[in-house]
């Protein structure tokens, strides 16, 4: 047994150590932060910025009923997405080897998050009756949306 050196406890919270689902889960409960942005827009899907610094973009976005994005990737971003309220349904596209193209659906409700990566192609749609509202953590990059080849 041996003594624990002082400059090895209570060293301050280092946000990038944080996993971006924890990130979003805190964004989205701090309401405070994003209540006076969140706006619904029936041309279009909502996005306002919440915060932003050296390691992370973080956007609220908001979803009419039928609001989808187009299949798409985040470049060489990461990061994750929580559901604040509503139901989003994501469907993820992603080449399995020999090539053959497959498809996965998650219906997400509030409180349920997804991660992604650098790659990670995906589609995210409101098909419910309610407008939902979501966070998005965005790291190792900003707020890059780029159409997908793999539809
Ligand atoms: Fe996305």
């Amino acid at each position: 047994m041996f003594a624990v050196p002082d400059n090895t406890i209570a060293i301050a919270e280092r946000p990038a150590l944080q996993h971006p689902v924890r990130a979003a889960l805190a964004f989205a409960a701090d309401r405070e932060l994003w209540r006076n942005l969140l706006r619904y827009d029936p041309d279009q899907r909502f996005a306002a910025l919440i915060a932003r610094d050296g390691q992370q973009e973080v956007w609220l976005m908001s979803w009419l009923p039928g609001q989808t994005t187009f299949s798409h990737d985040h470049g060489h971003a990461t990061g994750a997405f929580t559901v604040v309220t509503g139901d989003l349904v994501e469907r993820v596209t992603r080449r399995a080897p020999g090539g053959r193209v497959l498809t996965e659906h998650h219906e997400l409700t509030a409180g349920q998050s997804r991660v992604f990566g650098p790659g990670y192609t995906h589609e995210v749609r409101n098909e419910g009756p309610d407008p939902a509202v979501s966070v998005h953590v965005y790291r190792d990059g900003t707020r890059t949306v780029r159409p997908s080849g793999l539809g």
